[in-house]
């Protein structure tokens, strides 16, 4: 099967780019119909035209949530898609967002994000930081499905790397960003043939959303 994806960036876009290079690898079947970015000074952007990649700008600023998650939806429904995988995407969504992509027969909701902590350590934007202050000598990437709570969902996969003494925060960051690049493809290929675990059953990414 190949999984279509529409991927939502706010910022650098580079796992967007990690996910677009395997699929240009073959070590991902997808494609990526569409991706969805919140600010149009975001680098990811360079990212959507050096790969050809389709991609809207919607804008929050100036937009009620509602209202700008509204237009988010209408796009995202206009192409048939299998996931939707945020990548960088600095915005929580809503539980109508959310329940705007159920799965039938299932109380998941095919939303996957990727956060740079062993989760449940670690939640919310700055997690790097807060982790290298902490003083872990192991962090690590999670990549979980999205729930209506911030870094909640089910963990489908997760990475470590190891903190040496010497290390600053950007040693630390670019440890963790090399394990992302490599995960999160890993993770897509591995739903896209063995499906999502959760409670005793195997649920398959084959319908459209
Ligand atoms: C990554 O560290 C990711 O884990 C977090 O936001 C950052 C996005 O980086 N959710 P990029 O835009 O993919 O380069």
């Amino acid at each position: 099967m190949v999984l279509n994806l529409a991927v939502m960036v706010s910022g650098r876009g580079s796992n967007l780019e990690a996910i677009a290079q395997s699929i240009v690898d073959k070590r991902l079947d997808a494609r990526i119909k569409l991706v969805i970015i919140n600010n149009d000074e975001a680098k990811g952007i360079d990212v959507c035209k050096k790969y050809s990649l389709n991609y809207e700008i919607i804008e929050h600023k100036n937009l009620k949530r509602q209202d700008h998650e509204a237009k988010v939806i209408e796009k995202l429904k206009s192409h048939e898609l299998n996931l939707i995988v945020l990548a960088g995407y600095m915005r929580v969504l809503t539980k109508d967002f959310l329940n705007s992509f159920k799965l039938d027969n299932c109380d998941l909701y095919p939303v996957i994000n990727i956060h740079p902590s062993l989760l449940p350590a670690f939640p919310g934007s700055n997690a790097y930081e807060e982790a290298f202050n902490y003083g872990v000598k192991v962090s690590g990437i999670t990549v979980h499905l999205v729930d209506e709570k911030v870094d909640n969902g089910l963990i489908i996969d997760q990475a470590c790397f190891y903190r040496d003494n010497n290390d600053s925060l950007d040693d630390f960051k670019a440890k963790g960003l090399k394990v992302e690049h490599e995960l999160y493809p890993k993770v897509l290929q591995d739903i896209n043939k063995n499906g999502i675990y959760y409670q005793h059953k195997t649920y398959y990414l084959n319908q459209y959303i």
